[in-house]
C-alpha cells in the first residue's frame, strides 16, 4: 500500500516539501456557538498545542475585546515555539490591537465574494483593494508578519480574487489564505482552484476550509495534494456552525494514508481533544473519527477474534499512535474470543460448563438492547463461580433500634465461613448503621469500599418495593456490583452489599 502512494505522491501530487499547521482552536474555535474560554483555559489549550508541535496557533481576535488582548499578551509570555498569530480585520484599529497584543504575525481579511462586497461591506472592488492593501501595508510597516485572507474566496470571481492577491503580494503579504468560508467546496473543486493559485503565485499558500457538507478535512487533503504550504485547522474540528478542518484527521491522515510525518507528537492528541471538549463544553461523538470513544473500540465476534491475533486486522493505526487505548465491547455480537480474553483480564476462570452460561447471558442480554459493561460481565462470571462454591458471607439476622434521643443502631448477625459473628453499629440512619456494623465484621476478610449506592422505588405506594444497586471494591482495585429487591430498604440495602462483597472475596479467592 506504501508503495502505491508513493507512486500516487509522485505521479499525480504536487506535495510541499514543507507543510506548515495553522491551529486557530483559540479563534474559530472559539466562535462555535456557545463557545467562549476564559484566558486560563486558552492558556491551557495554547500549551498543548505547544506541546504538540503545530507551527502556528491563532490566539484570538485582539480587536474584539480586552480579554482577547490580555490572553494573547499571556500567551505570548509563556514563550511557546509556535508562532502566535493575531486575527485582524482590514482595519487599522484592528492592526494596532494585535501590535498591543504583542504578536508578531497577524491574519488580515476582507470579504471579497459579490455576496460580502454587496451585502455586508457595501463596498466596490476598488474599496475591497484598497482596505485590504492598507492594512497589509500598515501591518507590515509595523514590523509584522502578514497572512491575508480573501474571506469566501471560493465564491468570488476567480479574476477579482487573483486581482485582490496580487495587490496583496505587492503590499507585501507573506502568506496568501483561501477561506472555504460557507464550506462549499468538493474534493474536486479544490483541486481546481488550488492548482490554479499554485499556478499564478509563487509564495506560500494556506487554506481554511469549512465543513458544512462534512468536506472541510477531504478538501484540506486535496488542496495539500496540489501543493497548498498550510492548512488551518481545529482541535475537534470546531468554530463556526458546524466547524472547520479537524486538526487529528488532518494530521493522522497526512501521517498513516500518505506517510508524511509533520513532527508532531501525535501521542497528544488524544488528551488535547478530551480537554478542549472538557473546557468548551462540546463533547465529541463517540464514531468521531481519531479521538471518538469508539475510535479503537470493537464489539464484533469476527473483529475481536482478528484484533486478538492482530490488530491491524480492524484498525488503520494503532490507539497508541494518538495516546487513545483499544476497547473490547461486550454485546450481541460479541464472540467467545472477546469474554475469554476479558475474563483472563480480570483473572477469572471458569470451566467451560460455566463459560457457556456465561456468554448465553451476555448474548441474551444483548440481543435485550443492553451494553454490557466490564462490570456486568464480572457480575455474570462471579454469579456462575457462587453457584458451584459455596457463599463466604451470609446473613443470620438483623435488629434495628431507633427514637428517643438514641442514634439509629443496627445489630447484624452473619456467618463468615461458616463461623457466626455479631455486631451493633449507630449511623445517621438504620441503612448507614448497618453497613458500618457489616463492615466491623468483615474488616479481617476484606478492606471494602462502597463506590456507589443507588436506591430505587420500583413500585408506587406505601409498600412499596425499594431495589438497591451498589458497586464495591477492594484495595486490589477489583470492583463488583450488587444488586437486591426487597420491601424494607434496609434489607434491600445489606443484602446488595453482601451480593457485592460475596463477589470480591471469590475473585480474591480465584
Ligand atoms: O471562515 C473564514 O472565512 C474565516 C476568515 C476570518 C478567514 O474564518
Ligand atoms: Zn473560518
Amino acid at each position: 500500500m506504501m508503495q502505491d502512494i508513493e507512486k500516487l505522491k509522485s505521479e499525480s501530487m504536487n506535495l510541499s516539501d514543507k507543510i506548515y499547521i495553522f491551529d486557530t482552536t483559540l479563534r474559530d474555535g472559539e466562535q462555535t456557538p456557545g463557545v467562549a474560554l476564559t484566558v486560563d483555559e486558552k492558556i491551557q489549550i495554547a500549551t498543548k498545542l505547544n506541546n504538540l508541535g503545530v507551527d502556528k496557533i491563532e490566539v484570538g481576535f485582539p480587536a474584539s475585546s480586552k480579554g482577547e488582548i490580555e490572553s494573547a499578551k499571556q500567551i505570548k509570555s509563556l514563550g511557546l515555539k509556535s508562532t502566535l498569530v493575531g486575527l485582524s480585520r482590514s482595519l487599522r484599529k484592528d492592526v494596532d490591537a494585535v501590535l498591543n497584543s504583542d504578536l508578531e504575525y497577524i491574519h488580515t481579511f476582507i470579504g471579497t465574494s459579490p455576496l460580502h462586497r454587496d451585502y455586508k461591506l457595501k463596498m466596490s472592488k476598488e474599496k475591497i483593494i484598497e482596505t485590504a492593501v492598507d492594512a497589509i501595508e500598515y501591518a507590515k510597516d509595523h514590523g509584522l508578519t502578514v497572512e491575508f485572507s480573501a474571506e469566501d474566496a471560493t465564491r468570488t470571481e476567480r479574476n477579482f480574487l487573483f486581482e485582490v492577491f496580487n495587490e496583496a503580494v505587492s503590499a507585501g503579504a507573506d502568506f496568501l489564505d483561501v477561506p472555504d468560508t460557507v464550506g462549499i467546496l468538493t474534493p474536486i473543486m479544490a483541486r481546481e482552484i488550488i492548482t490554479d493559485i499554485k499556478d499564478n503565485f509563487s509564495i506560500p499558500i494556506s487554506v481554511h476550509f469549512h465543513n458544512d457538507f462534512g468536506l472541510a478535512t477531504a478538501n484540506t487533503l486535496t488542496a495539500i495534494e496540489c501543493g497548498a504550504n498550510q492548512a488551518h485547522v481545529t482541535v475537534n474540528g470546531l468554530g463556526e456552525r458546524t466547524g472547520n478542518c479537524s486538526l487529528e484527521e488532518l494530521v493522522m491522515s497526512l501521517k498513516s494514508a500518505y506517510g508524511i510525518d509533520l513532527e508532531l507528537d501525535t501521542t497528544r492528541l488524544y488528551s488535547l481533544s478530551h480537554l478542549v471538549g472538557r473546557l468548551t463544553g462540546v463533547k465529541m461523538p463517540v464514531n468521531k473519527p481519531i479521538v471518538g470513544d469508539n475510535a479503537f473500540a470493537h464489539e464484533s465476534g469476527i473483529h475481536v477474534h482478528g484484533i486478538l491475533n492482530n490488530a491491524s486486522t480492524y484498525e488503520p493505526m494503532s490507539p497508541e499512535m494518538v495516546g487513545h487505548s483499544r476497547r473490547i465491547v461486550l454485546g450481541k455480537h460479541t464472540g467467545a474470543n472477546a469474554i475469554k480474553s476479558k475474563l483472563k483480564e480480570y483473572h477469572i476462570d471458569l470451566d467451560s460448563e460455566q463459560f457457556d452460561k456465561v456468554f448465553a447471558e451476555i448474548k441474551s442480554l444483548g440481543d435485550s438492547g443492553k451494553c454490557i459493561t466490564d462490570d456486568d460481565l464480572i457480575a455474570i462470571a462471579i454469579t456462575q463461580l457462587a453457584s458451584a462454591r459455596e457463599t463466604p458471607i451470609v446473613l443470620k439476622g438483623l435488629g434495628l433500634s431507633s427514637g428517643g434521643g438514641v442514634s439509629p443502631t443496627a445489630t447484624v448477625k452473619l456467618e463468615i465461613d461458616g463461623e457466626e459473628k455479631e455486631t451493633a453499629s449507630t449511623g445517621v440512619g438504620p441503612v448507614d448503621a448497618a453497613l458500618n456494623a457489616i463492615r466491623d465484621l468483615i474488616r479481617d476478610e476484606i478492606d471494602m469500599e462502597l463506590e456507589e449506592y443507588n436506591l430505587e422505588a420500583i413500585t408506587g405506594g406505601t409498600d412499596a418495593l425499594a431495589e438497591v444497586f451498589v458497586v464495591s471494591s477492594d484495595s486490589k482495585g477489583n470492583k463488583s456490583t450488587g444488586r437486591s429487591t426487597n420491601q424494607d430498604i434496609v434489607m434491600a440495602s445489606i443484602i446488595a452489599v453482601l451480593d457485592s462483597i460475596n463477589k470480591l472475596l471469590l475473585i480474591q479467592r480465584q
